[in-house]
């Protein structure tokens, strides 16, 4: 298995190209099974989510040609309309060839995702909505077996809470849908408005992209034409490599990357005192090295991501009072606390809130990573930290980051790749 060796203390320097974004990659890739024709993805990043996902469509019949950044499919030949565990069990967002799968062929079997390391991330809500728009569900032997054998029919759906994989089901349900479907209380992420724009672009009419509402007018069943698809940058990696260069107090520079979707990242970063120069697809963070501690609560886009929360609780271990960081969407992400606690970090934890006490120095330490966004808080930490940090379990961070090692490495920071 492998882990990242990191010496601390090294500033960075220098300017990163960031990568498409993988929650937008993925429920892209789930909505060409929507198409009998091929399509091209471009900008996909380099990680073992998009392969897990690509070798999904491969097992249900799908012609894949993927090298790196780039994907052909042709969900023509598809076949199967049953999602193994085997993938499924790797990755939850596998769920999303729900929608797509029952609304191009009336009928599948997915397996239940389960819980994960940040919380039970139950798919009740996608499930509900797909029953108001007439899918016959059950649950059996592990697997969700759904049916809508007369296609299924537009629906107002109302989600009781705000969910980005629900809303994207539904959108990618609905596009082949008999007639409209409106969503009520929809997630507005980023990598919703792509999908959306994807789905327009092949025709279909959906109105409130970006908004609480979208309404979407279906197809009556006839499969889409996708025309090519860039994927957007990855905001969540973005954001990791401001707090590198905050937590570092250095100055870098981002490349391909869009401002307006890290505005509740670059708001906070500015509040602890770092600045930034902003230009078209860049942004230049300078770093301070008396960092003023944070206060934040995570919530749906456009608030503050809760797949930063591990990343700024990092940097709050280095400002000069005590932050606090509030986690309201998943009730178990906070298993990065008691690592960050292992290289000396003063972190409190109180139900759903953790009190993060300033430290005058870090110290490494072996340290294991428990999920995605963890994995990249011990990183973070491991760069500030005295000595050596060994971060193992990394197969986490290589589920969601484009060479982060390489990344950091061309910045100046001292860390390399190694098998135990
Ligand atoms: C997506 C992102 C993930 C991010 C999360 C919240 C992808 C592939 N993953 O995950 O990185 O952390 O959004 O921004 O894009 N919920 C229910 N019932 C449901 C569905 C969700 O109770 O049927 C709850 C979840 O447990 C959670 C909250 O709703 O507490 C939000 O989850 P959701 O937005 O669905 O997250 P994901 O789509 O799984």
């Amino acid at each position: 298995m492998d882990y990242l060796k990191i010496k601390g203390g090294t500033k960075l320097s220098g300017s990163i190209q960031i990568s498409g974004a993988k929650n937008s990659a993925l429920p892209v890739i789930a909505a060409t099974i929507l198409s009998d024709k091929p399509v091209k993805l471009i900008n996909l990043p380099n990680v073992v989510d998009i392969r897990t996902l690509l070798k999904l469509l491969d097992i249900l019949g799908g012609t894949v040609e993927h090298n790196d950044t780039v994907a052909n499919i042709d969900n023509g030949t598809m076949n199967s309309t049953k999602a193994v565990y085997e993938i499924v069990s790797q990755m939850r967002a596998s769920i999303l060839v729900l929608g797509p799968l029952l609304a191009r062929f009336g009928e599948c079997e997915v397996s239940l995702p389960g819980g994960c390391a940040i919380g039970q991330r139950p798919i009740d809500l996608h499930l509900t909505a797909l029953e108001a728009m007439g899918a016959k569900i059950e649950i059996k032997g592990g697997y969700v077996r759904a049916e809508a054998p007369n296609g299924l029919q537009g629906a107002k759906i109302v989600f009781d809470k705000i969910t980005v994989g629900g809303t994207e089901n539904i959108v990618m349900a609905a596009a082949l849908a008999h007639g409209t479907t409106t969503i009520i209380n929809a997630a507005k992420e980023p990598e919703i408005v792509q999908l959306c724009e994807m789905i327009v672009d092949a025709g279909v009419n959906i109105k409130g992209i970006g908004t609480s509402e979208i309404i979407i007018e279906g197809t009556r069943g006839k499969p889409l034409t996708f025309k090519d698809v860039e994927i957007i940058p990855d905001r969540i990696e973005a954001g990791t490599y401001l707090c590198a260069a905050a937590i570092t107090a250095s100055t870098i520079t981002l490349e391909k990357v869009n401002a307006t979707h890290i505005d509740a990242s670059i708001d906070k970063l500015e509040a602890m005192g770092c600045t930034f120069d902003i230009e078209d697809e860049k942004i230049t963070i300078h770093g301070n090295s008396r960092l003023k501690p944070v206060s934040l609560i995570t919530t749906e886009y456009p608030g503050f991501p809760t797949d930063m929360q591990a990343q700024f609780m990092a940097v709050a271990t280095m400002a000069i009072g005590e932050s606090v960081i509030e986690e309201r969407l998943f009730e178990n992400r906070f298993m990065h606390v008691s690592e960050l606690n292992r290289l000396g970090a003063d972190i409190w934890l109180k139900g759903s809130i953790a009190a993060v006490n300033p430290v005058v120095e870090l110290n490494g330490a072996d340290v294991m990573a428990t999920d995605l966004r963890a994995s990249s808080a011990l990183v973070l930490a491991g760069l500030v930290a005295n000595g050596t940090t060994n971060v193992h379990r990394i197969y986490h961070l290589d589920r969601g980051y484009d060479n982060l090692e390489g990344k950091l490495a061309s910045l100046g920071a001292d860390i390399s790749r190694l098998s135990e």
